[in-house]
């Protein structure tokens, strides 16, 4: 659907942009002038891989190619899509835009990162203004989902229909926003939060970390389930959301908050925000405090999912879209190759080499994206059954390190209704480090119990075992775990 995109900035939210696109699948080409540039692009890429890597066991595709670019032009050059990050400042982006949208096919899609300026501004010098859309993300950019959409005046209707579809396509929620307006909606409401808490601060009500502590023991917790107003409508009790605003309305009139007034950003204020934030991070560089939220959102967003409610709804459908994505069969059914990963550092043991529990869960992997490959995706798992894995057999023959590519191919041994016997090899390069054979029994969803594959999944998986007959037999199929030849009675 999509094949490569253009990034114009690799900070913060370019780099997150890349890691989402890259772990996606999609080529990524960016343009960023800062020497060190590729020094952060790859440690947000080992944190976003690592939190990929937690999120989903969904079988992912390999990852994307990753290119820098010297020019904007070059960026842009024969991708669908381009998104610009570069810093909030209006002309920057105009003329960034402009140039890249020259070199630009003339159906790519263009989209800015911009926090807050209206897309108007920055469409203006652009060569086919109306390919252009702001599509705002929220930092982490690779684990939130939401990106606003907000067109400008000669942005055309269509190019917010591509843009939503291109983000749904690598996992995120989409909101389209009806008027044009400074700041959109989520950036309103984060500053009036933002700009109450500064008050607080300067009036020397409360600490950075007193402030952070109301909101996430409190509000926090409810803010990703229920959002504000639906948290309302139940704070409404029985009599719902009239009775609420009749308790607290008036509260608004006193009122207790500063509204729009600005504290003066003194050299005072920004001592004290500075020395209290430090204290808070307490020697945690941001790197170890990005793992920190990255585990956080991945558990709160797999909690989420489990309930089917907010951004976890959006997991589930990104999920089950991945396990309907996978390709049909071809004349390379010989060499299945279906997953690739990275060796984690957390894979790694005390020998300074990958434990063998990374085989095992390399080798899950691998057979979930069999499965998927198979035709088994989320309509099968709800209505027909799923294959479980009864039996494996793992063989470790050589070492991976921290940060090594591995592949896994996959030959089909055997089938019948209800079974499927397979042989994974995991390979780094030409060398197969592992072995791992396994014997899946096919489950009915309604009766729990062993039952034959629906027929067209039988009918790929028997298509597959046939080409897979003229295969040799792997080295050290069927092998058994004994010494000497005896085997302990
Ligand atoms: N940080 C956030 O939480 C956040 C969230 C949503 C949106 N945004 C928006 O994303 C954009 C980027 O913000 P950021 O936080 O990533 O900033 P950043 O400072 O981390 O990154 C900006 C990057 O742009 C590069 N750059 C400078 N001049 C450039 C040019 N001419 N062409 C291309 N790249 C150039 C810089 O070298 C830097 O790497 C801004 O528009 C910002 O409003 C930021």
């Amino acid at each position: 659907m999509i094949r490569a995109v253009g990034l114009l900035g690799g900070g913060v939210i370019g780099g997150g942009w890349a890691a989402r696109f890259l772990l996606n699948g999609v080529d990524v080409r960016l343009y960023d002038p800062a020497p060190d540039a590729p020094r952060k692009l790859d440690e947000i890429l080992a944190n976003a891989r690592r939190a990929y890597g937690r999120l989903t066991l969904a079988p992912l595709p390999a990852e994307g190619a990753l290119a820098f670019a010297s020019t904007p032009e070059e960026a842009a050059e024969d991708v669908d899509f381009v998104q610009e990050s570069a810093p909030e400042r209006v002309d920057l982006k105009r003329d960034l835009l402009a140039a890249a949208s020259r070199a630009a096919r003339p159906d790519a899609v263009f989209a800015s990162s911009t926090s807050g300026l209206r897309p108007t501004l920055l469409q203006s010098a652009m060569t086919g203004p109306e390919r252009l859309t702001v599509g705002h993300p929220f930092n982490p950019v690779y684990l939130l989902p939401l990106v606003e959409l907000c067109g400008g005046e000669q942005t055309a209707p269509e190019t917010l229909d591509r843009a939503a579809a291109i983000y749904e396509h690598v996992g995120m929620k989409p909101l389209r926003l009806g008027v044009e307006i400074d700041g959109f909606v989520a950036d309103r409401l984060l500053e009036a939060l933002w700009r109450e808490a500064l008050w607080l601060v300067n009036d020397g009500v409360a600490t950075v970390d007193e402030i952070d502590d109301a909101i996430l023991y409190g509000p926090g917790l409810r803010w990703s389930i229920m959002g504000t107003f639906l948290t309302y409508r139940i704070a409404g009790g029985e009599d719902g959301v009239r009775h609420f605003m009749e308790q607290f309305g008036p509260a608004l009139q006193w009122p207790w908050t500063k509204l729009t007034d600005v504290p003066e950003l003194t050299e005072g204020l920004l001592d004290t925000l500075e020395r209290q934030s430090d204290a808070q991070a307490a020697g945690r560089s941001v790197r170890e405090l990005e793992r920190l939220r990255d585990d956080c959102l991945v558990s709160v967003l797999q909690a989420l999912r489990v309930h089917d409610v907010g951004a976890g709804a959006t997991l589930r459908s990104y999920e089950s879209s991945l396990l309907g994505r996978s390709p049909t069969l071809s004349a390379h059914d010989a060499e299945l190759r279906l997953y690739e990963t990275r060796v984690e550092p957390d894979w790694i043991d005390y020998n300074g080499h990958a434990n063998e529990t990374a085989y095992l869960r390399v080798a899950s992997r691998a057979t979930d994206a069999l499965l998927a490959y198979l035709g088994t995706d989320d309509g099968y798992l709800r209505t027909t059954g799923s294959y479980y894995t009864v039996e494996t057999h793992i063989r470790h023959l050589g070492e991976a390190l921290a940060e090594q590519r591995l592949a896994v191919t996959t030959q089909i041994l055997g089938v019948d209704e209800k079974r499927l016997h397979l042989f994974h090899r995991v390979i780094r390069d030409e060398e197969v480090l592992a072995t791992v054979e396994q014997m899946l029994l096919h489950v009915d969803v309604t009766s729990g119990r062993a039952g034959p594959a629906r027929p067209d999944v039988l009918a790929r998986v028997e298509r597959l075992a046939s080409a897979h007959a003229s295969l040799p037999p792997p080295d050290g199929v069927g092998r058994r775990i004994e010494i000497g030849g005896r085997r302990r009675p």
